[in-house]
């Protein structure tokens, strides 16, 4: 068996597990090792540029080495016919968990105010909220979603909501589903986090008229993807304070440009696309899984729907 890796990340970290995982496999990295494109059973990508991956007519899978398909989704040439496989794997959710945690109890406990009072010299205390009564609201309740929800509720959050497509049903959490309630979602929420992925429909989803139904002063941190966010209406929310501070970790344009305004906002923190960093070892092992079930005639889990676009 023939596994291709497509990516401009190094393959270094995926040798080992690989050979671990898939002792039979031969393994080739694109545009390094010869292959005949004939010969590629599977292939693992993460960004491939565009046009490459209609070029292996017997691939079985394509297994995409991260959450968000959106980057293989906008080739054209993607083919229609292999199943595209993305990445659930726990630990890719626990650390975003870890993530959302860490940015709601920043903003919740007031750090990013104190952050700023520490660079002008001035001691002023100010009260506490409680965590049962803050209003965080999770945009996108599927497998990341759903574990930052549970880390909150675990810490005593009690009052968490999230929106979905489809209406989920899960102990503890709000669930609001569809355009029709996304209002009325938003303008509940004080701490929103984004966790949808980049599709047609959540292209530019906050924008200056859906920032403006969060109650003032409300916080946002994205670690979906930058697409869901009209970044100059961001910008403006910031300015007057409908939006109190962002954290940020996706962005329009990665890497986020030198001269854009976010690097230099004292209400906004930059991460440069960490909140979640693919494991090798435990994503080699689930698609070890994957590249089993097909060879067993079954389908893999988390084939992407190209309608839904994850
Ligand atoms: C990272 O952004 C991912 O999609 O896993």
């Amino acid at each position: 068996m023939n596994i291709l890796y497509i990516s401009d990340m190094t393959f270094d970290p995926w040798v080992k597990p690989l050979h671990r995982y898939c002792p039979d496999a031969d393994l080739f990295v694109w545009g390094k090792d010869e292959i005949d494109a004939a010969d590629v059973d599977y292939v693992l990508v993460w960004k491939p540029p565009a046009g490459v991956l209609q070029n292996f007519p017997n691939a079985k899978a394509i297994f995409n080495l991260g959450a968000g398909v959106d980057a293989l989704l906008h080739d054209p040439d993607l083919p229609k016919d292999i199943p595209i496989v993305r990445l659930v794997d726990p630990r890719l959710s626990s650390s975003m968990a870890e993530f959302i945690v860490y940015w709601v109890l920043h903003f919740h406990r007031g750090m990013h105010t104190y952050a700023q009072q520490q660079r002008a010299g001035e001691w002023t205390p100010h009260g506490q909220g409680h965590t049962e009564k803050r209003r965080v609201g999770i945009l996108g309740l599927g497998e990341l979603g759903q574990d930052a929800a549970h880390a909150l509720l675990m810490l005593g959050f009690e009052n968490i909501a999230g929106w979905s497509r489809s209406r989920k049903e899960l102990p503890g959490i709000e669930s609001f589903a569809g355009p029709a309630e996304l209002d009325d979602f938003l303008a509940r929420t004080e701490i929103l986090v984004c966790l949808l992925p980049g599709t047609k429909e959540t292209n530019g989803l906050l924008n200056a008229k859906t920032l403006a139904k969060l109650p003032k002063g409300a916080f946002v941190i994205n670690s979906g993807r930058g697409s869901l966010i009209v970044e100059d209406d961001l910008i403006e929310a910031l300015n007057t304070g409908q939006i109190a501070a962002a954290a940020l970790d996706v962005f329009q344009t990665e890497p986020l440009p030198d001269d854009h305004a976010f690097w230099s906002m004292d209400n906004v923190f930059v991460t440069p696309h960490i909140a979640s960093l693919t494991d090798s070892e435990s994503a080699t092992q689930i698609i070890a899984e994957g590249i089993e079930a097909i060879e067993d005639g079954d389908l893999p889990e988390n084939v992407v729907d190209l309608k839904k676009g994850y």
